[in-house]
Order: structure tokens, then sequence, then C-alpha cells
């Protein structure tokens, strides 16, 4: 079976010992109760219409981009960019000869788009691996159009909740976990960066995420290890621990879950 790798390597893809993973990794990671409603609250905000232009960044395997094309038509054009070559590829092979979609490797904070390029812009899940969101949000600014619309959805790990009999291990490990992405708590932040940036009618929409067990092993159980690795829990202890958590899963009982939050607005006129 393949290695797990923690959630926070999405900053640098390519240079992982498994790119690939992290393909899988994301669409695990569209499967959580909450995730595709979230999604749709951001589709919502920014009120796609036929025609239109839009960009998404940080467009992992290409599943959001996809929908946006259907919506914009064959009028309108969705471009994806990523970091990963690795993403940009699969996104290119999922979409396939859908015309009006367009995939390539760019940095968030510095966008080969000229001013005021695109009707909307979103981001999803990508301002947690900046350690610093603001020029990936400046980018943004720059490059929507003035009255169009931006949607950022992002996560906040310092809400995540378990329900465990070992209280104290549990907060040890949830902290931990936050602490170890580069934005762990951007979910909170989204408004004020927003708002940094000038955007008018700013909307907060947050939404509970349930996590499934496949996904819990994927980013508890890579944290887990290395919390052992580091000595901040003993083996025995993160065994007792994952067992706890196992037997709630086996039992139907599993509750992990986390806060959602997609923040929207419109660029205001120059
Ligand atoms: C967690 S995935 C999110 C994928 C998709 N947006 C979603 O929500 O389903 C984060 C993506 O951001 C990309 N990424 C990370 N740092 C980036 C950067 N500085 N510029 C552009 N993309 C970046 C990663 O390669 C990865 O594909």
């Amino acid at each position: 079976m393949r290695g797990f790798q923690h959630a926070k390597l999405f900053s640098d893809v390519d240079r992982t010992n498994d790119p690939s993973f992290f393909i899988y990794f994301m669409d695990e990671a569209d499967k959580p109760k909450g995730i595709a409603e979230s999604k749709a609250i951001a589709l919502a905000r920014m009120g796609l219409g036929e025609g239109q232009s839009v960009l998404d960044l940080g467009c992992g395997p290409g599943a959001d981009a996809l929908e946006m094309a259907s919506i914009v038509g064959d009028t309108g054009r969705v471009v994806g960019i990523d970091a990963s070559e690795v993403m940009v590829a699969e996104a290119r092979r999922r979409a396939g000869d859908t015309a009006n979609i367009s995939f390539q490797v760019a940095q968030a904070g510095a966008l080969p788009f000229a001013d005021d390029s695109f009707d909307a812009c979103r981001a999803s899940r990508l301002l947690e691996h900046l350690a610093d969101p603001r020029p990936a949000l400046r980018e943004i600014a720059r490059v929507t159009r003035s009255g169009g619309s931006v949607a950022v959805l992002d996560l906040d790990w310092d809400t995540l909740i378990i329900d465990h009999p070992d209280k104290e291990t549990t907060r040890t490990i949830v902290r931990s976990h936050s602490d170890s992405m580069r934005n762990g708590c951007v979910g909170r932040q989204l408004p004020r960066l927003l708002k940094e940036q000038h955007l008018d009618n700013v909307s907060i929409d947050a939404t509970q995420i349930f996590v499934h067990w496949a996904m819990v092993e994927i980013f508890l159980g890579t944290h887990l290890s290395t919390l052992i690795k580091n000595e901040t829990v003993s083996a025995e202890q993160a065994t007792q621990w994952w067992e706890a958590l196992q037997r709630a899963n086996d039992e139907g009982t599993l509750l992990v879950s986390f806060t959602s939050f997609v923040v929207a607005g419109h660029k205001g006129a120059a």
C-alpha cells in the first residue's frame, strides 16, 4: 500500500516522493458530508452566468473548474491554475476535449494574467497551504474586473471537533494538527483578508463538514505518526487513542468535524 503524506505538503506537491497520492487525497477530500454544500455556496455567491470568464486558483485535479465550465457554457471560459504540474496534467486529462476550459502551471501569488482579465475568481482550499495568503489575494483582486465576483473557500482547523474519551490527547492532536498546516486558521481570517482587498458586499457562510473514515486515516493517521516521531505523544498513547477512534467508527458513532468558510464579494469600481 502507498504511504500517506501530510497535507502540509500540498504547498509543493511535485517535490514529494509520491505526487499522485495528492490526487487520491483530493478525491477523498471531496467526499465528506458538507463539502459539496460549501462548494455550492461558493458557486452561488459568484453568481456565474453564460459567457463569463472564470479563474480557479489552486484548481487541483480540476473537478470544480469542470463544473464551472458547464455553467459558463460554450461562450464562456474557465482557466484553472495550480503550482503542481502533476495536478495540472491530471486536470487536463479529466477535462478531455472540453473546449471552454484550460489549465496551466502558475503560482497563485504571481499570476500570468493582465489586470481585469476575469469576470470571476475563486480559490478553494488553497490559502491554508500558503504561509502568507496576501499575495494570492492581491493577485485575485488585480485580475478580477471591476464589479466582478470573488469567492474564497477555506477551512479552519482549530474548529476540529473529535468525539473521543481521551480529551487531553485529543486536544494535543487537534492543536498540533492545526499548527502543522501552513495556515491552519485561515478560515476565520477570510472576512478580514478579503476586506483588505477592498471587496464590496462581503458575505460570510460557514458549513460544518463531517469526515468519513478514509479521510480520517489520511489526515489524522498521518499526523499521529508525526507526533510519535517527534515524541509529542508516546507510541502507546497514540495506539490507544487511534484504537478508540477506530472502535467508534466500527460502532457507527464516529464524529470528526470542522468548519468550512466561504467568503465572497465584488471588486469595487476603480
Ligand atoms: C487542497 S488542494 C485544493 C484543490 C481544489 N481547489 C479543491 O478545493 O478541491 C490545494 C491545491 O493548491 C495547489 N497549490 C498549493 N500552493 C499553491 C500556489 N502557491 N499556487 C498555486 N497552487 C498552489 C496544490 O498543488 C493543490 O492542487
